[in-house]
């Protein structure tokens, strides 16, 4: 909670000052009502004195009204800085989180960031705004309550003391059990939210599945669980006010006995005994007080360090100081290969197992790679670190020649496009989402990138054109429709390497086709008019859509089990001719170097491979 208000809380220093000290008058005040009550019962309703009366209440008003006036601008400074600190921390952490590599978003989890984002930086919120309210005023008040009690007479003051440190003694055995329950309660949120995120964003899987008792009853049972936490911490944290109040009542009770027998030997006024159970009871409330912001901010403490967690952590993945890197010249592009990846292996986790296994290959410029294997063989892995998305745990990738990191991370992924494997979309127009790239693009290259993507006629189609309306996710689009506006998104802003992952699954084998055919032509045409061509990496499990690549790479967990072109890969490799002859037609097998087509080969495509482990 200190490292947060170090960070955050400095704009807002004046607020934190004024709004305290203004609580601080209203205390004063609070001090001083008791003992203008006695005057008026001693000088007032004791000699049967109405002008007294009178004129005491008037003051006691008038305490008031300037009390309230302090209050309300103590509760103003305190909603500018909690609001304010919370919109600062919430931005902070947005955009901390937006630089965070894929590694460290993969540990934290989705459903955990959010539930920081929005329920945590609530608490600190929360605690923000009680302690310009609270911190000041309750323990001051406690304490000046005693003093001022001690002051009136101090054999009294004697019950005082016994009761004090009882009630501390109360809270202290309770808060105790109380604290770790807080703790448990943030992590049993976050995963409510993780069920709610499954749930709602897969909905209709699960009801294609019929699954949606079981998702009731996972929900029902992480929701019982941070209940019955919560229940648990609510029934310890009752006892605490009945047996505070019994003990301050019992207080009065001994306070009201022996002021009495010391109002009848004339050693104490009636209005003194009085002014000393006001005093009491407000010092009595004020511990319960002190206690109840202890639970805040013991509740926003484990709110505070799991912001902070987010907050301190390192981006695994940074450019500084990195300069840019000079593309090569159009006329000379020989020398450079577009991508190479230099024994490139990477892992998940410490001791998890490698997901890209000591990759070695080169892909001139202005190529096409195209990577294919069989479910969960690395494919989108082993791209993701060309743009780097992650970095690779041993060995390295190089783009245009120059290792990825030592690239500005901006410019790398500026010339190198990705089409991630899962189209997603976001709410706002075609145009919006086709500009990301680039904002500045004309209508013309965006009609262009539809064109190549095989997007333009449905496009087209739509009466708003490039400004019609895209929901959340995309999910007014087909899932063909989606793929291909992503692809073109890709497009936009000419991109010098274009990666697609399984991109064009969702596409006819004719679409599919023309797709390649108009990203070749774009290549050709590129460095026909004097810029680079572009260089492709097709990432697919459909033998159609990698054999026209000039360099086809297998991968088989994680590692390299054939590189070259089509015909090569045929005749040399067991495991591409295995996925081949399960999806390829017969007659499309018949005249392969060294084939002996099996009688089980297919007569029409298949769309997946067939292979154990692929
Ligand atoms: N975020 C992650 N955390 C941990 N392991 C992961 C993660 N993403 C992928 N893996 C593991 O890494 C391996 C390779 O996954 P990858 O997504 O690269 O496969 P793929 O070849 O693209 O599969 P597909 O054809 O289904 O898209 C798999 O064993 C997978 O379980
Ligand atoms: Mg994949």
């Amino acid at each position: 909670m200190i490292e947060l208000l170090r960070r955050f809380g400095g704009k807002f220093r004046r607020y934190m000052v004024i709004g305290p000290a203004c609580k601080l008058i209203e205390v004063i005040f609070d001090l001083l009502t008791p003992l203008v009550i006695a005057q008026m019962i001693d000088k007032g309703i004791g000699a049967h004195d109405v002008n007294a009366v009178v004129h005491y209440g008037m003051v006691l008003g008038a305490m008031a009204v300037i009390g309230i006036s302090f209050t309300l601008v103590c509760q103003k400074m305190a909603a500018l800085t909690s609001q304010g600190m919370g919109t600062d921390i919430r931005g902070a952490l947005y955009q901390h989180i937006n630089k965070l590599s894929y590694a460290e978003l993969d540990r934290f989890g989705t459903p955990s960031l959010i539930t920081r984002i929005t329920n945590d930086v609530n608490q600190v919120q929360l605690a923000v705004a009680l302690g310009v309210r609270m911190l000041i005023r309750w323990p001051f008040l406690a304490v000046g309550s005693m003093c001022a009690a001690l002051a009136i007479d101090l054999k009294l003051g004697i019950i005082f003391l016994i009761c004090t440190p009882a009630i501390g003694l109360v809270f202290w055995v309770v808060m105790a059990r109380c604290i770790p329950y807080y703790k448990q309660l943030q992590a049993k949120l976050d995963r409510i939210a993780l069920i709610c995120r499954e749930g709602l964003s897969g909905a209709r899987v699960v009801r294609a599945f019929v699954r949606e008792d079981h998702e009731r009853e996972r929900f029902a049972q992480a929701a019982d669980d941070q209940a019955n936490t919560a229940i648990a911490v609510g029934k310890l944290s009752s006892i605490l006010n009945p047996v505070t109040f019994l003990v301050m009542n019992l207080g009065v009770c001994a306070i009201l006995w022996v002021g009495g027998i010391q109002v009848n030997v004339g050693e104490l006024t009636q209005g003194q005994v009085m002014a000393f159970v006001n005093y009491m009871t407000q010092t009595l409330t004020s511990i319960v007080y002190v206690a109840n912001l202890v639970v805040v901010f013991t509740k926003s403490s484990a709110s505070a360090s799991r912001i902070n967690e987010v907050l301190n952590c390192v981006p695994s993945i940074t450019d500084e100081g990195n300069q840019p890197v000079a593309l090569p010249e159009p006329g000379n592009v020989a020398p450079v290969p577009a991508l190479s990846f230099d024994h490139a292996s990477f892992s998940f986790g410490v001791g998890a197992a490698n997901a890209v296994s000591d990759v070695t290959l080169e892909l001139p410029l202005g190529k096409t790679l195209g990577i294919i294997g069989g479910t969960g063989s690395g494919k989108s892995t082993l791209v993701s670190l060309i743009p780097r998305l992650y970095d690779a745990s041993a060995g390295s990738v190089s783009v245009m020649g120059a290792d990825v990191r030592a690239w500005p991370l901006d410019q790398l992924r500026h010339v190198v496009a990705t089409v991630p494997q899962r189209a997603s979309l976001v709410s706002g127009t075609i145009r919006s989402n086709l500009t990301w790239r680039d904002e500045s693009a004309t209508d013309d290259e965006l009609w262009a990138a539809l064109d190549m993507a095989q997007a333009s006629e449905f496009v087209r189609n739509k009466p708003q054109g490039l400004d019609a309306p895209v929901e959340a996710g995309g999910k007014n689009f087909s899932g063909g429709q989606r793929q291909r506006l992503t692809i073109a998104r890709a497009l936009v802003g000419s991109p010098q390497i274009l990666i697609m992952d399984d991109s064009a699954s969702a596409l006819d084998f004719k679409t599919d086709a023309a797709l390649r055919h108009a990203i070749r032509e774009r290549s050709v045409r590129g460095a026909a008019e004097g810029g680079l061509p572009l260089t492709t990496v097709i990432v697919s499990q459909r033998v159609s859509t990698v054999r026209d690549a000039d360099m086809i790479c297998v991968l088989d967990h994680g590692s390299v089990a054939g590189l070259g072109t089509h015909d090569e890969l045929y005749a040399s490799c067991q495991l591409y001719r295995e996925i081949c002859q399960s999806q390829l037609r017969r007659e499309e097998l018949e005249g392969q170097q060294g084939s002996t087509v099996p009688a089980s080969a297919p007569t029409a495509p298949a769309p997946t491979c067939s292979k154990e482990g692929c």
